[in-house]
């Protein structure tokens, strides 16, 4: 795998290791001379459909009820238009939800049964994200941790302390992000995940929430975050490297900077994040933070490229 990308003005795509069964329609979309929103929604939504990214859509991890609830946002860095969908359930394609949510509607940000209640209304697909191994995996969950007499009486019990539990590093955080400079050098960023598993009813993370999970602006560039998302969401994170670089930062100091703020936070439990960017000009940085060592990488393709290609992310620890 190689080190961080330099590539200059050009179309780009990074996406985040779960990224990858959507890369090849991503990069079809933008050859054909697509837009970087379009690119997006054709590389997030395999990843919506395929049941072994466990972090995202079809067989994403359940809540602590068993059910399974999707965030997403997608933001046009032309416009700074965006749009983002907040614990959906019954639907299989929440990018598409959030695309619609910012073209359709005079808001950025639905959530829970008005977002499910918008999508019926425009015809987005509707389906079951539970699989049989996710129900399966629920199960077990609550077999392991909480005792007999308060499974008997589930749900019908206090969550909140058994929410504690669900912060294992392993299954807190995933997520898909893609960035995206187009033909037009228009920039755009999307994210699509299930959250935390076993989180708490209502729970959301970063990447439904502008400026935490996802952040795009053309004249400055994009970031997006995958990981424990109430760090993100307490440091702003996808905003603040964007603000940094308009402060004249390059995206790997802006990148640095964030990561510092991110460092400086309380933190309750043991956690990673990793923050993705590029510049205005395509240029990638992605810095993975307290991963386990040799585990931090990303996706990156640009135009010549024949397909995407693994690349080492900048590793740090807490
Ligand atoms: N970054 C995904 C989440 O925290 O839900």
């Amino acid at each position: 795998m190689n080190n961080q990308n330099t590539s200059q003005g050009q179309r780009v795509i990074v996406a985040n290791t779960e990224g990858g069964v959507g890369m090849a329609a991503a990069a079809q979309v933008l050859m054909a001379g697509g837009r970087g929103l379009d690119a997006i929604e054709a590389g997030i939504r395999p990843v919506e459909l395929d049941p072994t990214v466990r972090s995202v859509g079809v067989g994403g991890w359940p809540n602590l009820l068993g059910e399974v609830e999707l965030d997403a946002l997608i933001m046009d860095g032309r416009s700074l238009k965006s749009g983002a969908v907040g614990a959906l359930q019954g639907f299989l394609h929440p990018i598409s939800v959030a695309r619609q949510v910012m073209e359709q509607l005079p808001h950025v940000f639905l959530v829970g049964e008005g977002a499910a209640r918008f999508a019926a209304e425009i015809g987005a697909e509707a389906g079951e994200n539970r699989t049989d191994e996710s129900r399966q995996q629920w199960a077990e969950w609550l077999a392991r941790y909480v005792p007999a007499d308060l499974i008997a009486a589930w749900p019908n019990v206090p969550l909140a302390p058994w929410a504690r539990l669900t912060a294992d590093p392993e299954r807190a955080g995933g997520t898909t992000t893609f960035l995206v400079r187009d033909a037009n050098a228009d920039i755009a960023a999307g994210t699509s995940t299930c959250g935390w598993a076993m989180k708490y009813p209502g729970r959301l993370g970063d990447s439904p929430v502008i400026g935490a999970g996802g952040y795009a602006d053309n004249r400055y560039g994009a970031a997006a975050c995958t990981g424990h998302g109430e760090l993100s969401i307490r440091a702003g994170t996808a905003r603040s490297v964007v603000l940094y670089m308009k402060m004249g930062m390059t995206v790997q100091e802006a990148c640095h900077e964030a990561a510092d703020d991110l460092r400086r936070l309380v933190r309750e439990f043991p956690a990673a994040l990793t923050i993705h960017a590029i510049d205005a000009s395509g240029a990638a940085y992605v810095v993975a933070i307290g991963k386990e060592p040799g585990t931090g990488w990303y996706w990156y393709w640009a135009e010549g490229m024949p397909s995407a290609e693994k690349r080492d992310a900048v590793e740090m620890q807490w």
